[in-house]
């Protein structure tokens, strides 16, 4: 609990560097008056947005805080209506369905230093039930976390129908909105589109897997502000929900020009069953308002997961290979220590081992139809287990990772044949069963399950003595909706305390080994989330390496996530997935815009191809810190070009690599317009080196000269491209 520090005066400017969201007390309850650029005096901003809204009888904007289903939903002339845009509904113990807050303290509370944190404390006027809702400011950053905490002392329990994290109505923030968003499923992550959101419209995004949350749409969302959408300029809402389980965000443009937003956790099955005295978080709501277009949101939302969010944000990632794409099930220690040489050779520094290594007897894990949940190894396949692996590993100067898919079991496994009552199932009805034909999801709402999985994963991080990494995937929807573990009348939570329940898994290991760093992967990139990343440090982009399409997935990707976060494979040709053809050098600079590594058997590689890649990945490490910690510039989209192009800027700005993809291009069109370098210091000079070479220079006699940033921001950099799959990589730096 955060200690208080003085009661809110009114009005309040809660402040970021260059944003403000302007609160401001009215009866009972605190209004928000204004979001966006900051002003000077956060009494303005109230007395235009109350003329406003006084000027409307009709159709006014829910300005509280915290709207509820049900409240006072005066206007001007004394007529009285009822709030229906309540980003909370619930159903009070003697069965009346509204909420009408009241703010029993408004404060401010410690944090830590560079952030400013709010809280109001509401309670409902006739009953016993509560929710302290946060705000906090990240200064550097200019995002605002919110969320709220509800409880209550009814006699019965509460039925909430919507528990929203956010529910704010921007009233004067703009007359126009476009609203952007990634979608996606399997092998196609991040798919980015945008539409015009017209005058009473609404937009209803969401994932309703339970568990690959980033499938369908990914949990985020960009708005622009009273213009079209664009990279540069303009400005921009943009927000992203911290919740790996079912949610749901909406944006409606209301006849009065309001930008009503709300976002949070769907529990899909019905009412969530709140009993009294327990205390249920909301989900955290990231936002930040930008006057740089898309691309200033991305680079805020990059620098506060940077900063104030993944575990260890500040750290370089190690260039690793995974070994799922190079030897699948099919593996033996011999394997195993071969791909390790291979991988010391490209200059590698981690090696992980996929999915395949754990499971006895008839449930070894040589296929996926059998072994999820029991995380012992094989040591008929293993004889000399993990610790020699790993020992292995560190003699070439490597450290090991390991797969594990905690949440889930195969009907055929010790774990759920002794323990069928663990599985995600419903009474009285078959049970649906998923990859294998055998997969299902355990019931982590259980603690037992939960403590179960622990002591497994435990055991095994224990005997290895080193282990350094976990890929953590997570390969199923929820197939059926019930729990063994929760009563009948509870049986709705289980969308709810599932999620809880892992994200409390994973927290344990954490603590319980704060050495390992965790990719967090689910068939793919459908753990691209904040939710996640408050736990892992990095997700698998997609399983689709296939890099003309990991440009689109990746540039989708990192319009919410930052590139340390991405973890980008250099893989085989053809294309395990798209059976594609492409040279290494353009599967390599893909892989170059995120973390990379590779997922490959280095034994396939020529004497020639791995010099390319021992080169390319030394030159990686040296400018890793600038893409992985940078500032991330869209030059040229892929979706609309016949190439992309991104840039990494250091904090200091002294230090920038470009690159540049050739997607469908034709041939004999010339060479592409030239491009215009963003985030440089114009008064500084500097060198432009072509790296990961493979033949003729992209660039001729510009190679290895300085320029001023003014000029290559404004004229722009000349450079030739060839046909698709072509593609090259600049290293910028400061004289
Ligand atoms: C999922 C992951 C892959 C791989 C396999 C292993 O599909 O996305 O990267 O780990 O599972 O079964």
């Amino acid at each position: 609990m955060n200690e208080k520090l003085s009661s809110l005066p009114s009005p309040y400017a809660l402040t970021t560097d260059n944003t403000e969201l302007v609160f401001v007390k009215k009866d009972a309850l605190w209004r928000v008056a204004h979001y966006g650029e900051r002003s000077n005096v956060a009494a303005d901003a109230v007395l235009l947005t109350e003329c406003r809204y006084n000027a409307e009888s009709f159709g006014r904007a829910t300005l509280e805080t915290y709207p509820s289903f049900g409240a006072d939903y005066g206007d001007n002339d004394g007529q009285m209506g009822m709030c229906k845009y309540g980003a909370i509904q619930a159903q009070h113990a003697d069965g009346n369905t509204t909420i009408q807050w009241r703010c029993a303290d408004a404060w401010l509370a410690a944090d830590e230093e560079g952030v400013e944190h709010v809280v109001f404390d509401l309670e409902d006027t006739t009953r016993p039930f509560r929710a302290r809702q946060h705000f906090r400011a990240v200064k550097a950053a200019d995002v605002i976390e919110t969320w709220v905490e509800l409880e209550h002392d009814e006699p019965a329990p509460v039925r909430l129908s919507i528990m929203d994290s956010f529910g704010l109505d921007f009233a004067n923030i703009g007359t126009e909105f476009e609203v952007l968003s990634v979608c996606g499923q399997w092998a196609c992550e991040a798919v980015q589109d945008s539409t015009r959101l017209a005058r009473g419209q609404r937009i209803d995004l969401g994932s309703r897997s339970g568990v690959r949350d980033a499938w369908e749409n990914n949990p985020a969302v960009m708005v622009s502000l009273g213009c079209p959408l664009d990279e540069d300029r303009g400005t921009v809402f943009a927000g992203a929900l911290a919740w790996p389980g079912a949610w749901e965000i909406s944006v409606q443009h209301t006849l009065h020009h309001t930008l009503r937003v709300r976002a949070g956790a769907a529990n899909l099955s019905g009412a969530y069953v709140l009993d009294a005295g327990k205390r249920l978080t909301l989900p955290k709501f990231i936002f930040t308002y930008s006057t740089q277009g898309m691309g200033g949101a991305s680079r805020a939302l990059h620098r506060w997961a940077r900063g104030w969010h993944l575990p260890h944000g500040k750290v370089v990632r190690d260039v690793l290979l995974n070994s799922w794409e190079g030897a699948y099930f099919d593996f033996t220690e011999k394997t195993l220590t071969d791909m390790m040489d291979g991988t010391a050779k490209l200059g590698g520094e981690l090696f992980v081992i996929d999915d395949g290594w754990f499971g006895r007897g008839a449930h070894a894990r040589n296929d996926d139809t059998c072994g999820l949940g029991d995380w012992i190894w094989n040591e008929e396949k293993l004889p000399k287990g993990l610790a020699y692996l790993v020992k292995e590993a560190n003699a070439r100067g490597l450290k090991l990772g390991l797969w594990f898919e905690p949440e889930m079991a195969n009907t055929a496994s010790d774990l759920a044949e002794a323990h069928p009552d663990w599985i995600i199932r419903e009474k009285n009805r078959p049970l649906r069963v998923g990859r294998g034909k055998s997969q299902v999801v355990l019931d982590m709402s259980n603690p037992a399950v939960r403590d179960a999985i622990f002591d497994q994963v435990d055991a095994v991080i224990r005997s290895a003595n080193g282990l350094s990494y976990i890929k953590w995937d997570a390969n199923a929807d929820f197939m059926n909706a019930g729990s063994t573990y929760l009563d009948a009348d509870h049986q709705a939570n289980i969308w709810f305390d599932y999620t809880v329940g892992v994200m409390e898994l994973i927290a344990r290991l954490r603590v319980a080994h704060p050495e390992i760093v965790y990719q967090a992967c689910s068939s793919g990139g459908a753990h691209a989330d904040y939710g996640w990343l408050a736990y892992a440090d990095e997700f698998w982009g997609s399983d689709n390496s296939c890099a003309q399409q990991r440009v689109f997935i990746q540039w989708g990707e990192e319009l919410f996530y930052p590139a340390c976060c991405v973890a980008s494979h250099v893989t085989v040709s053809p294309n395990h997935q798209t059976h594609r053809t492409s040279p290494l050098k353009f599967r390599f600079d893909v892989a170059f815009s995120g973390r990379l590594g590779f997922e490959l058997h280095p034994k396939g590689m020529t004497e020639e191809e791995i010099r390319f890649c021992t080169d390319a990945v030394e030159s990686y490490k040296r400018l890793r810190t600038t893409i992985q910690q940078g500032d991330l510039y869209r030059l040229v989209s892929p979706y609309k070009n016949d190439h992309a192009a991104l840039m990494f800027v250091s904090a200091d700005r002294r230090k920038a690599v470009v690159c540049v993809y050739g997607m469908a291009r034709l041939a004999m069109q010339g060479n592409p317009a030239p491009l215009h370098l963003r985030g440089l210091y114009p008064n500084l000079r500097y060198r432009i080196t072509e790296i990961n070479k493979a033949a003729e220079s992209h660039i001729g006699p510009l190679e290895g000269k300085a320029f001023g940033g003014d000029a290559l921001m404004t004229q722009g950099l000349p450079f030739t491209l060839g046909n698709e799959d072509d593609s090259l990589v600049l290293e910028l730096t400061a004289e």
